[in-house]
């Protein structure tokens, strides 16, 4: 008799075994499991139960013998309940009887059992850690209790096993779809020298420096304010480069938290941390063979910048938690528009790495500071947009002069972000009534002020000053305006001061 039962015992974890052989997804993994449960031992209903970070709650991944509402209603917090107890202690959990008040019935499900099911409770982990719980409701009569308890711990163990190795498959599909975007968007993008509008002596001479640069190896730094071309340079640079065909990495230094930033430039090794259930590759190992663009570099935590002169130095990346170093073979465009050689005198960017960086600067002046270029990037722009939104939109020829008065503290991105609202909002041709009204407030701040006016103004605020100063003593707030005591009683007359008495 007792043979038997530890046949039907095995069977299932035979079964399950060959369910973990194939690649399916987790979820599918769980109902595999749990149907296996039914037909090999009579378990009517059961589900798994995974803890969701997010939401911080327990919820149903995969259920047998549940109703979609119950598999809705099944949220546990954690420590709440039996399953957010067995989550939260690890300790599993046998129930014979479901009425007592430790059941919360959060499914709902107790309302359609027969009544004598037993409710056991197991940890599912990865390693160390407790991610979800397996929970089986069935009736006891050939098996032991003892038993069932056994085989719902295996399964929780090989539940944990089927999860880890889920994971590592859909890194593996992520990496590898992020390698084929990488690898796409090289070939349907044309960055080349004609995507660079500028006719400025600036831009002309950054354009023959590009040529000269892009072929080799060196490693460029370009500079210049936010919306000036930088990240717009970087592409041109590397699809005229011999690794055009080869991936185009950009990591952009500041966006990323520093605790993140270290994993994703240099990769980790399992178990490198709580939740490194696999390996994964850094930006630098992916961009093998092509260009690591990074971006905002003057915001590079200084505890990453040695490991990052490491890798531009002696081309070696050392992986989070990793023994051995990985070769690769990446070209290096860093981007800021923050002034270095400022950052390094402040002791906030290491000035070996700064040396290294600035092997062949590339600066981009504002917009404001060539404004020949205005015009054609308007005429570019323009033709692009209209292409884009299937529409033909003009713009008047006072318009652009006044778009070349204009400081644009944006630069280009400005200038393109507004000729685009332009072009959607219009048709025809844009005028100078169509710009934006703060547009004609910082014209306005350049044009010479009336003198009159600024005199008087800063003749009541300074007679406002030394009267305060003074506890509203005129005779002393005379003298130290300069002026006589008559002369400042005219005046405080004049602008309609008030004198408070003290
Ligand atoms: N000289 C230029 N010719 C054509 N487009 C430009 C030029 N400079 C910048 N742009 C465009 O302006 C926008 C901002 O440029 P971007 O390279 O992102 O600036 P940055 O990286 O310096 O902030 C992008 O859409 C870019 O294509
Ligand atoms: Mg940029």
């Amino acid at each position: 008799m007792r043979h038997s039962i530890e046949g039907r015992s095995l069977s299932v974890i035979n079964q399950v075994a060959k369910t973990m052989s194939r690649t399916l997804s987790f979820k599918e993994s769980v109902e595999e499991v749990l149907k296996t449960l039914y037909s090999f031992w009579d378990v009517k209903h059961s589900y798994v139960a995974l803890y969701d970070k997010q939401s911080r709650l327990l919820r149903i991944v995969g259920a047998f013998g549940l109703t979609e509402e119950e598999i809705e209603r099944g949220l546990f917090k954690k420590g709440e309940g039996i399953v957010g107890k067995v989550y939260k202690s690890g300790v599993p959990t046998v129930l014979s009887d479901l009425s007592i008040a430790s059941y919360l019935n959060r499914t709902g499900l107790r309302n359609r059992l027969e009544g004598d099911e037993t409710f056991i409770a197991v940890p599912i982990r990865v390693g160390e850690e407790i991610i979800g719980v397996l929970a089986i409701f069935k009736r006891f009569e050939k098996e032991s209790v003892e038993e069932g308890l056994q085989l719902a711990l295996i399964l929780g163990t090989m539940l944990g096993m089927m999860y880890k190795l889920s994971q590592r498959v859909d890194e593996e599909r992520r990496e590898w779809e992020e390698e084929k975007r990488m690898l796409t968007e090289a070939l349907s993008e044309r960055y080349n020298l004609e995507g660079i509008i500028g006719r400025s002596t600036a831009m002309r001479n950054i354009m023959e420096l590009v040529k000269k640069v892009a072929p080799t190896d060196i490693t460029v730094l370009i500079t210049g304010e936010s919306g000036t071309g930088k990240s717009l340079l970087a592409k041109v640079i590397h699809f005229l480069s011999r690794r055009k065909d080869k991936p185009f990495v950009t990591i952009n230094c500041s966006a990323i938290p520093e605790t993140l930033l270290e994993a994703e430039l240099f990769g980790y090794e399992k178990g490198a941390f709580t939740g490194a259930y696999t390996s994964k590759k850094g930006k630098f190992e992916l961009a093998d063979g092509g260009t690591v663009f990074l971006d905002e570099i003057g915001d590079m935590p200084l505890s990453l910048q040695p490991k990052l002169l490491r890798v531009i130095q002696d081309k070696e990346v050392e992986k989070l938690g990793g023994e051995r170093t990985v070769k690769v073979d990446v070209r290096v465009i860093a981007a800021t528009n923050r002034d270095l050689g400022q950052l390094v005198k402040n002791g906030l960017f290491r000035e070996d790495l700064y040396y290294r960086l600035n092997v062949f600067p590339l600066h981009i002046p504002p917009l404001r500071e060539r404004r020949e270029d205005i015009p054609l990037l308007i005429d570019h722009f323009l033709r692009v947009l209209s292409a884009r939104y299937n529409k033909k939109v003009s713009i008047s020829p006072r318009a652009v002069e006044l778009m070349m008065e204009y400081p644009w503290y944006g630069n280009v991105r400005e200038l393109e972000n507004l000729l685009e609202r332009l072009v959607i909002l219009k048709e025809g041709t844009i005028t100078e009534k169509d710009l934006p009204s703060y547009f004609w407030v910082e014209l306005q701040k350049d044009k010479p002020r009336s003198i009159p006016e600024l005199v008087q103004n800063t003749e009541r605020e300074e007679i406002l000053k030394a009267l305060q100063m003074t506890g509203y003593v005129k005779s002393r707030a005379a003298k130290l305006l300069g002026l006589t005591l008559r002369q400042l009683d005219y005046r405080i007359k004049k602008y309609g001061i008030e004198i408070k008495k003290i």
